[in-house]
């Protein structure tokens, strides 16, 4: 299958890396060096399916970082410049991200600022890279703990979606990916949350029917408000509160992944919209209960409270004092540029925090 973004295509599927193969054969002589950007796992796991797909990467040089969000930091990118630098890479150099968020979002970025603008493109390997950071144009790295501070837009030139690599993903990042693909249905397609209740991952039909539909959200949204004006800013669903756990997470050496503080953020934020918002009690409950069903959930400490809620006051989506949230009107449909008081934020926490000590 293949969506159509603005200057770009994503594929999906089983075949996409042997069109892949021909897509270079066909504009040989139009690049010069590739790089294969990657982190020591997608090397080990996914290196290979890629080369014995695609020939044509036979001998492309290979630079590979240290996997994690810690080494998502322009210090790295500097070193990855100073290495493709050493190689001699000129404009027609390209760059070819295999690897989870962190890859493409930093592959990405270094890609972008090289000679003010190399080709590049994004293989991702993790569920979460699949269904939402390989898609619309964001490119970013972290400054200190402040998430993707330092960062700009612009599309890749293809994005190829292959889901035999997730056949080694490890089981936490499987949920990681699922907190987003969660997330695109709350915000945009009713009978898709139907769908995913019926949840069979090891079912390769309904996997690459969840990598379509969640990617087709995303893109179309994107399609729409490419900057982040308007509709854009629904995708953050989650996002307020999960940023600042990941933040404080970041900040405190934790061990958060971005999904696991997005799956607690759509909790809370959840909760929030029924607060004051007008999802009903009736489909807050539904939502909380699936979540809680799928998710480890853990619960916010309390004495964290006050720095979370720093944290949020400091985030992008904020602006000067007031907190920004996307909250949900119903399962399907989402409102943007929610204001919502510090205490309020804070009754939501407790309550996210009593739901969970109710149910054990
Ligand atoms: N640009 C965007 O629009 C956007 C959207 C959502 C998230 N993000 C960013 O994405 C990042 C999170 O992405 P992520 O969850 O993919 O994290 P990640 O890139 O750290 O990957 C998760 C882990 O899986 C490993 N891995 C990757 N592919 C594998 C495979 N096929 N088999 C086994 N292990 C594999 C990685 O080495 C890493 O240890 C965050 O930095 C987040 O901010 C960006
Ligand atoms: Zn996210």
């Amino acid at each position: 299958m293949e969506v159509k973004s603005n200057n770009y295509s994503v594929y999906i599927g089983k075949d996409v890396l042997e069109d892949f193969n021909s897509i270079l054969e066909d504009c040989q002589g139009e690049y010069s060096n590739i790089f294969i950007f990657c982190d020591e796992n997608s090397a080990k796991h996914c290196l290979p399916h890629l080369i014995g797909q695609v020939p044509m990467l036979i001998g492309s040089e290979l630079i590979e970082i240290e996997s994690g969000e810690h080494n998502k930091t322009l210090s790295i990118c500097q070193e990855v410049w100073e290495t493709i630098g050493e190689s001699k890479a000129d404009r027609k150099a390209i760059f070819v991200n295999l690897g989870g968020g962190v890859v493409c979002d930093m592959g990405g970025m270094i890609a972008s600022l090289y000679k003010r603008g190399i080709k590049f493109f994004h293989i991702p390997t993790t569920l979460l890279a699949q269904v939402d950071a390989s898609i619309g144009g964001k490119l970013a790295v972290d400054l200190g703990a402040h998430k993707n501070q330092i960062g700009l837009f612009r599309n890749p030139d293809i994005v190829l979606v292959d889901p035999k690599f997730l056949n080694t993903l490890p089981e936490r990042h499987w949920l990681s990916g699922l907190a987003e693909v969660l997330k695109h249905a709350l915000i945009a397609d009713a009978d898709y949350w139907t769908f995913l209740s019926g949840m069979d991952l090891q079912n390769e039909e309904f996997l690459i029917a969840l990598l379509q539909k969640s990617i087709t959200i995303k893109n179309t949204i994107v399609l729409e408000d490419w900057e982040e004006k308007g509709i854009r800013k629904t995708l953050n669903f989650g996002h307020t509160i999960g940023h600042a756990l990941e933040s404080n997470a970041l900040e405190n050496k934790g061990d958060l992944l971005h999904g696991e503080a997005v799956a607690i953020g759509l909790a809370v934020e959840t909760i929030l919209s029924q607060m004051t918002n007008s999802l009903t009690s009736e489909e807050c409950s539904i939502i909380l209960d699936s979540l809680k069903g799928i998710f480890n959930l853990e619960p916010i400490k309390e004495e964290d409270f006050s720095d979370l809620i720093e944290w949020m006051r400091h985030d992008k989506k904020s602006d000067g004092a007031q907190i920004n949230f996307t909250l949900l009107n119903k399962i399907g449909q989402a409102d943007y540029n929610k204001t919502v008081s510090e205490n309020v934020i804070e009754e939501a926490m407790y309550r996210y925090n009593s739901f969970l000590n109710e149910s054990l």
